[in-house]
């Protein structure tokens, strides 16, 4: 106990430091650690003690800093990352270890992970795998898979370091910010008194309402400076990501389609918004009857929630060739499968968050996003105002996975800003996150697919209907997607496949890694693993008998001259196929007790980028007179990488080895339109595009001295060197000429993927690159209890070429991990788990060890061959799981989540939830 209460409120020691404050009662030391003291390096994920992200040391202990009341901080002395980051070795070394291991993706979870990793090494400087599990496993990461963050604590040794370029494993540029707690994410840039803003929602499914006098509320109320409702809303009271499906308003006007929706918003002081009651705001609800599923959406006298989309549908996607019917009637066998998926929610650490000012009459808009040009061209329709007048500056993002596309706070902020002529701030809760955010789609589907004895597929029919909830988000997207990838990397002559996105009166339904794609996988590969084994087939050789290959016709009739790496995947298993199969087989043989174990199989692939439409990237880059050389990056990093491997082609194509490289991040006003993170995109086409960038500014370096392409260019001391065989040639930069940008040497390059428009079936060419993958999944079943433990993976992915070795096995480590979750544990029910201890993801001690191999079948399109990853990570992942259960215990289960009381339901003769 170091310092005592004094008059004035209460002291403790934060980092070393001593510290005198007085807290409102009961107030969270997180709070008080983030709003009072500065500490903003201790992240909030759920105020409720389930993420971990929070984790401090008090007296030494880890504790999560949201459930302790600040007043019992008192006389004690508090440990956050930064503050041992400036004083602790360990948490220097950790500091290292983390960066060299590729332990921090998006970062968010990054200060808590490390904070319990200090207390661990502290106790214990030797621990193994199970103690950092043990440690570590009440902080959450929704980003890595755990494993690298278990490699970085242990300090096993890292994958030796490259120069910048193409092929490196070189630590995240961005790293070091996420390692010492500095990285700002979207709660971290307003500050502290910033007016804040609470939005009302809708406590129904389905309700009409009447604002009731707004005015009076406000003026019986100190602290409250607005109120915003849709009469304040300038421009179009309607977003969405899809021009054509604009339909979801940024406040409700008269009936509210899900729990939720947005009515209103309050704008105030802290204390104003800390105090306030929802429950007292004057709005009069009349609940209404809603519908929850595709079948209740369809059913005649279903209520409607679009009065243009007849019967609930919102839109269809199709593609055939060939005769899916006839050739199912022809084959030798046939299987067919009616399998249902639920929601799934992305439950990124950080929730939505954000600030907003203005600033010389233009609106400024800091939030955390995935799309900051589309978030630019939602807010110039909404607020009613020229675009230069708006500028969009994104934060850090603490975890997107698709739901961050779509905008979420911007409007409330913007629209908060400008009603009140001050800076405001907003942080959703966590369950208002859950509540009203975008989820992975619900599906039902049927399938019916057919083989010859030779083990040739012979016919796939399939049928899929999507939840897409109340609004439209990116179900247009998903409906378009699912057909065109139903098939799977396999070559299929007879096709049918149709996909519907369904409204209902649940939250919308949006991207989630794979669109759709992950959950009719789970349809055909589980469907893949029944046809081979009726027709006693090797489950993996019959996959590589049909798997597409360069020149084959994908099922919309693109073909591929070069660039098909599915069969390389599919081969580079083959050997733990053997040996786990073996493994597990003499594992059977001398089990005497409930625990049974399986090896399963799944493939995947994915068309990166957009399908059939224009999906342009623009990178630029300068040199300025001082010799800096600086990248003008706009593709947002929400933990994949982008920042690293952007970078790392830049810097090959400009052919320059030693100098460093200033970045100016995604920022509307400074970077050129890179497009949105999204569909696996940004290593392909910003890619590209950065590679187009580099070759264009080394020319123009050439070109000024007359020196061949293979000349090498070089940057020191101011200057631009130039050799070739005959000569060095210096250019002396501080003469030269500057643009308006302040460069010397400059290029702005674009790049948009080839593709051709889908006809009426779907026929042509939707990607101008896919990426292809294969796992295996080892598990262990307990047929008494119906519980399932991963044990192993084996990952085989194409990339085409790994631009970042590191990277792309936490890519696909992170992925993993989401199809797991989504395979066993995960179920969002609207109204009941919204919240993380409900809602359960992953955790440490879930993850098994995971062998990933990354496979390069290089494509012509992509930069240096490389092919997107982002989404192929867990689309194979719950399939795998799926059929290895069957082959532990074998039952097949046509639903996801494979949670204990529908397997043991299945075990044990019940229906099959
Ligand atoms: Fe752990 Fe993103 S790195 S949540």
């Amino acid at each position: 106990m170091d310092q005592r209460v004094t008059d004035t409120g209460l002291a403790f020691v934060l980092n070393g430091q001593a510290v005198n404050i007085t807290p409102v009662p009961g107030e969270r030391l997180s709070e008080t650690l983030r709003e009072r003291l500065g500490a903003r390096d201790v992240k909030i994920g759920c105020n409720a003690g389930d993420c971990g992200a929070c984790t401090v040391l008090i007296d030494g202990e880890t504790v999560c800093a949201c459930l302790v009341p600040t007043h019992q901080a008192e006389g004690c002395r508090v440990e956050t990352l930064s503050g041992l980051v400036a004083t602790d070795q360990t948490a220097q070394r950790l500091v290292q270890t983390f960066q060299d291991h590729g332990a921090a993706q998006c970062g968010i979870c990054t200060p808590g992970m490390m904070v319990c990793a200090v207390a661990l090494l502290r106790d214990n400087p030797t621990p193994d795998v199970a103690a950092v599990q043990d440690a570590l496993g009440g902080v959450l990461c929704r980003c890595t898979g755990y494993r690298k963050i278990i490699d970085a604590v242990i300090a096993t040794p890292a994958a030796p370091v490259g120069t910048i370029g193409v092929g490196a494993s070189i630590r995240r540029l961005d790293g070091l910010e996420k390692v010492t707690g500095t990285e700002a994410f979207g709660d971290d840039v307003a500050p502290a008194g910033t007016l804040e803003i609470r939005v009302i929602r809708s406590p129904y499914a389905r309700a009409a309402f009447a604002l009731g006098d707004i005015a009076g509320w406000q003026a019986a109320r100190g602290g409250i400076k607005a109120v915003l409702t849709a009469a304040d809303v300038p421009g179009l009271n309607a977003f969405g990501v899809i021009p054509a499906f604009r339909d979801q308003p940024v406040f409700a006007e008269n009936l509210a389609r899900f729990r939720g929706e947005a009515v209103a918003a309050v704008v105030g002081t802290p204390e104003a918004i800390r105090d306030l009651n929802p429950d007292d705001f004057p709005v009069v609800w009349t609940p209404l009857d809603a519908i929850s599923t595709v079948a209740e959406a369809q059913a005649k006298d279903a209520p409607q929630l679009h009065d243009e989309r007849q019967n609930n549908l919102m839109c269809k996607g199709f593609v055939a060739c060939g005769d899916a019917q006839a050739a199912l009637a022809a084959a030798d066998v046939v299987v067919e499968g009616r399998f249902s998926t639920g929601f799934v929610e992305h439950a990124y650490i950080e929730p939505e968050a954000g600030f907003a000012q203005i600033v010389n009459g233009r609106i400024e808009i800091h939030a955390c996003t995935q799309a900051p040009v589309m978030d630019l061209e939602a807010m110039e329709l909404i607020l009613g105002m020229d675009r230069s007048k708006i500028r969009i500056i994104p934060t850090a993002v603490g975890g997107g996975f698709g739901s961050k596309l779509d905008i979420s706070v911007q409007p409330y902020l913007a629209l908060g800003a400008l009603k009140t002529g001050q800076p405001v701030r907003i942080t959703y809760s966590r369950t208002e996150s859950m509540q009203s955010t975008t989820k992975r789609h619900p599906s039902e589907i049927h399938l019916r697919i057919g083989a010859m004895r030779d083990g040739l597929i012979s016919g796939f029919a399939f049928s899929g209907e999507f939840n897409t909830g109340a609004y439209a988000s990116w179900g247009p997207t998903v409906a378009n997607r699912v057909p065109v990838h139903a098939s799977g990397p396999y070559r299929i002559a007879d096709y049918w496949a149709e996909a519907k996105a369904i409204h209902t009166n649940c939250p919308p339904s949006g991207a989630f890694r794979g669109f759709g794609v992950p959950q009719s996988s789970i349809a055909q590969e589980s469907l893949f693993d029944e046809l081979a084994d009726t027709l006693g087939m090797d489950a993996l050789e019959f996959r590589i008998l049909n798997a597409l290959e360069d020149h084959v016709p994908t099922v919309c009739g693109q073909v591929f001259a070069q660039g098909v790496g599915i069969k390389a995947c599919l081969e580079a298993l083959r050997p733990a196929w053997a040996n786990e199969g073996a493994a597990a087989d003499a594992f059977n043989a001398s089990a005497t007790g409930s625990l049974r174990r399986g090896v399963g199989l799944a493939a995947g692939w994915y068309g990166c980028g957009n399908t059939s439409l224009p999906n342009p990237s623009i990178i630029k880059a300068g040199v300025r007179a001082d010799g800096t050389l600086v990248l003008h990056q706009g593709a947002m990093d929400i933990g994949q990488g982008a920042n690293t491997v952007i970078s790392q082609i830049f810097m090959t194509a400009l052919g320059v080895q030693s100098t460093t490289l200033e970045r100016i991040g995604p920022d509307t006003d400074l970077t050129p339109d890179a497009g949105k993170t999204s569909a696996s995109r940004q290593t392909f086409v910003s890619g590209n595009a950065a590679r187009l960038c580099g070759d264009a500014l080394r020319a123009a370096i050439l070109r000024a001295v007359n020196a061949p392409s293979d000349a090498e260019v070089s940057i020191a001391d101011g200057d631009i060197y130039v050799k070739d065989s005959s000569t060095t040639h210096r250019i002396a930069l501080a003469g030269l000429p500057v643009d308006a940008d302040g460069y010397v040497f400059a290029a702005v390059e674009q790049y948009d993927p080839p593709t051709k428009p889908l006809d009426k079936n779907g026929q042509g060419a939707p990607y101008a690159q896919f990426g292809y993958a294969a796992h295996l999944a080892v598990v262990e079943v307990d047929t008494a209890l119906g519980t399932v433990r991963a044990v192993k993976f084996v990952a085989a992915h194409d990339v085409g070429r790994a631009i970042n070795p590191m990277l792309v096995e936490g890519q696909i480590q992170g992925g993993i991990a989401q199809g797991l979750g989504m395979a066993l544990m995960e179920d969002y029910l609207p109204g009941r788990t919204e919240n993380l201890h409900d809602y359960l993801i992953p955790t440490m001690g879930d993850i098994p060890p995971i062998e990933s191999i990354i496979v390069e079948v290089p494509d012509a399109h992509g930069p240096y061959g490389a092919k997107g990853l982002g989404e192929h990570v867990l689309i194979p992942t719950a399939p795998a799981l799926l059929n290895a259960i069957k082959r532990a215990c074998g039952v097949r289960l046509y639903s996801v989540p494979a949670i204990p009381s529908k397997l043991s339901a299945a075990l044990h003769g019940d229906a099959n939830g």
